[in-house]
């Protein structure tokens, strides 16, 4: 054991930086290369570092505090339950698991009424595609390309981004297809095309060996993508039809993120199997859920399901998460997603009239995404598939020094602030992308 004093440790941002570098590791990095911002403290759209420096959390950290930092309901609801019953086992029932699953119920789509309680989104995503496995007696996952699914063994073999290589094999029986969009240079598909292209792969398959598809009904972390018209509903129509579960994975699009609780629902899209994280407890205690149709969840009344977590329907996360509830619906906040992201589309509609160097912008409701380009004729984007360039790093510089946090990656950057900024907090973030494009906007070919 090497000798570490802690005992005159002192918190500065410096020293948390340092021995946070020294004695952890941090997640699809190589250690060298990693620079994070210290945080001490957070309240509303806003964090900071121990030495007073303020950002606007413009990603709502990982695209979860939905609901803003520090909400004193939130942590009255943990820490009342931490006083009365911290943890207790799986196969006991408890008071706030009770009523979780019944507020679940209320509020996803069509007969979803049951849940599976996990640590977060890829064990969800673990025991939904071992749910429907169970219940189909077929073994083949479908899954997409540009899509981020988790990263342990199957969550990860799901995914349809770089971060699966290195994984690779991964585990049996997933069966990638391709994502309707291409790249911003290159045409998008239309839904028939797409659903003729997933038609073919399940005949060359077999149908009977296929036991779920899963998608992002909103692709998150690889494009902000929206479905084409009638996509989502050909996908359930696909399923329906050869008897395969269809999972929407909404660990990043559920808990109105994209203007509705869930982002099947702007579709009237009920799947089989949905998926949820993040925005289910806004990230103040850990908890993912898998919700079943009642169908599903009949079958395991005489079939065993074969899963567990030590943490599963922990009371803890249990807690946050209806609070975090309570939170949305008292504050209106999946109508005022709604709201905002029309004025977000907006401010992003005029970023791509005045900089040159912003190919596309998309967005539904508060889940926005910009994509940076080198030539506007071409549109060739500006830093590589899976790679950065100066000006991309520049850009990430620029946001950090002027106090806004979000996520630059590749040729993009997102815009995902909490569903509770307000109009000027919103306006205040688009004034510093302004100035920041300014920039990119210098390496662009006209
Ligand atoms: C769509 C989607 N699914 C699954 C996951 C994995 O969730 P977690 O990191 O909570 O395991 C993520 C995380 O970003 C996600 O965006």
């Amino acid at each position: 054991m090497s000798s570490v004093i802690t005992e005159s440790f002192v918190a500065s941002g410096a020293n948390i930086v340092d021995a946070c570098r020294r004695y952890t590791l941090f997640e699809w990095s190589a250690q060298s290369h990693v620079d994070p911002i210290p945080v001490a403290r957070a309240k509303g759209v806003h964090f900071w570092t121990p030495e007073g420096k303020r950002f606007i959390d413009f990603n709502s950290q990982l695209m979860c505090v939905n609901i803003g930092h520090g909400d004193e309901r939130v942590i009255r609801a943990v820490q009342e339950q931490v006083a009365s019953l911290a943890y207790v086992n799986p196969f006991l029932a408890s008071e706030v698991r009770a009523r979780l699953g019944m507020k679940l119920a209320q509020l996803c789509p069509g007969d979803i009424d049951t849940f599976f309680f996990t640590n977060g989104g890829s064990e969800a995503n673990e025991n939904a595609i071992r749910i429907a496995r169970l219940c189909t007696g077929r073994h083949k996952i479908l899954a997409r390309y540009r899509s981020y699914h988790g990263g342990t063994a199957g969550s990860l073999t799901l995914t349809g981004d770089p971060r699966r290589w290195p994984a690779e094999p991964g585990i049996p029986g997933v069966i990638r297809v391709a994502h309707p969009y291409h790249g911003m240079h290159r045409e998008s598909d239309s839904a028939p095309t797409a659903l003729a292209a997933i038609e073919e792969i399940i005949q060359l398959e077999g149908p009977h060996t296929i036991a779920a598809f899963i998608l992002e009904p909103v692709t998150g972390t690889n494009g902000v993508l929206p479905p084409p018209p009638g996509y989502l509903e050909g996908v359930r129509e696909l399923c329906t039809r050869h008897g395969i579960l269809m999972i929407a994975d909404e660990v990043m699009s559920g808990f109105g993120r994209t203007g509705a609780w869930f982002a099947v629902d702007h579709w009237g899209v009920v799947p089989d199997i949905l998926t949820m994280a993040k925005g289910l407890t806004s990230a103040y205690v850990p908890l993912g859920a898998v919700g079943v149709r009642r169908s599903i969840a009949e079958y395991f009344q005489s079939n065993v399901l074969y899963g567990g977590l030590t943490y599963n329907s922990h009371p803890l996360g249990c807690a946050a998460a209806l609070a975090t509830i309570g939170v949305y619906e008292e504050d209106n906040l999946i109508e005022r997603a709604k709201e905002r992201g029309i004025l977000m589309a907006s401010l992003l509609e005029s970023l791509k009239a005045k900089h040159p160097s912003v190919g596309a912008t998309r967005s539904i409701g508060l889940f926005g995404i910009v994509e940076l380009v080198r030539n506007r004729t071409t549109l060739e984007p500006l830093a590589p598939f899976n790679g950065t360039s100066p000006e991309m790093q520049a850009l990430g510089r620029f946001f950090r020094d002027a106090g806004l946090y979000t996520f630059v990656r590749w040729n993009t950057f997102f815009a995902n602030p909490p569903l509770s900024i307000s109009e000027a907090e919103l306006h205040e973030a688009f004034e510093i992308i302004d100035r920041a494009l300014t920039i990119t906007d210098q390496a662009v070919v006209m």
